[in-house]
């Protein structure tokens, strides 16, 4: 209900602003991309879950709603507190005009243009932890990984099949098998479906755990080690027939609440729609709907994105 009325006002910028506005101030949420339950599952599982096996990643901190959360519940846990570790956050930090909507109603709002740099907007919201952060800052696509094993990845970046090759080729081999968590927070983003593509194909290596109520975000445990053979593919849109994306889909929708569903739905026509394919993305959205998927979240959206092409 929440999330259709916050979907709604998006569409209306000054209700959008002054809801923003007033939603943060009648809670803790730190200014992000994320709700309350994810950045609270981050301060959880930092605080009670993390081993001090391994690294923890953030790749997409942008404004560091997940970073600052994150490691002020790994500052609690001795398995990280005495480590010497830091947790690795990854951004370009440049400005982009559709960011703009996530600070509506705050300072930030039309502070930065397109292309500006915002790294030290992060490094001013990072300070009480800056210790604790290691900011690796440009494109992760060339920045790469050092090799060391990683025990939480959380991954928010996986915008394009560049980036998604680039994220899974660079960082899920060094997840320790029956131990690393990805926090994926983008599985149930409309735009990003080759995440389910690439979660089904290594579905071996991984098991669902659970799912961040009221977002996006759902985690997976590494279950086996990948290899470079396992994910030294050409890894696009080609790899994958129908019926491959039929089967990656509907391993999804297995994993998740209703809640995401919808979202989930949308991601497969928008897999078609990302290769210009009109006519299947109307015929797998009205499968879909016929299925039973309501028209809630992102299939309402889509929906309107379909009559109007
Ligand atoms: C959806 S935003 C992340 C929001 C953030 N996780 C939060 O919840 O507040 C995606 C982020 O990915 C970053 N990004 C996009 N392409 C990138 C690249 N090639 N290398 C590193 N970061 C990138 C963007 O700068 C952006 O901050």
């Amino acid at each position: 209900m929440l999330r259709q009325v916050r979907d709604r006002l998006r569409q209306i910028p000054f209700l959008h602003n002054s809801y923003m506005r007033v939603k943060r101030r009648l809670s803790t949420e730190l200014l992000g991309m994320t709700t309350l339950t994810e950045q609270k599952y981050l301060n959880v599982y930092g605080q009670n879950s993390y081993k001090g096996l391994g690294e923890v990643v953030d790749l997409g901190c942008w404004l560091g709603s997940t970073t600052i959360p994150l490691t002020n519940g790994l500052l609690k846990n001795s398995a990280f507190a005495n480590s010497g570790r830091k947790v690795h956050a990854y951004d370009l930090f440049e400005w982009f005009n559709w960011m703009e909507t996530s600070v509506a109603g705050t300072g930030l709002y039309g502070k930065y243009r397109e292309g500006d740099n915002f790294v030290d907007e992060f490094r001013r919201r990072i300070e009480p932890i800056a210790d604790h952060v290691e900011v690796h800052a440009g494109d992760l696509k060339q920045i790469g990984w050092s090799g060391d094993e990683i025990e939480f990845l959380l991954v928010d970046a996986m915008k394009g099949w560049d980036l998604a090759a680039s994220i899974v080729r660079d960082f899920y081999p060094s997840l320790i098998a029956g131990q690393s968590l990805v926090f994926h927070q983008d599985f149930a983003h409309h735009f990003t479906p080759w995440i389910h593509l690439i979660q089904w194909r290594l579905r071996h290596h991984f098991n669902h755990v659970e799912e961040v109520p009221n977002s996006q975000s759902v985690v997976f445990r590494c279950i086996k080690q990948i290899e470079r053979s396992d994910i030294d593919l050409d890894w696009g849109f080609d790899l994958f027939d129908d019926d491959s994306v039929d089967a990656a889909f509907a391993y999804s929708m297995s994993l998740i609440s209703n809640e995401k569903q919808p979202n989930i739905a949308a991601a497969k026509v928008m897999w078609y729609l990302h290769q210009d394919l009109k006519a299947k993305a109307n015929t797998v959205f009205s499968e879909l709907v016929t299925e039973g998927v309501p028209l809630d979240g992102e299939m309402r959206s889509i929906k309107e994105k379909l009559s109007s092409l």
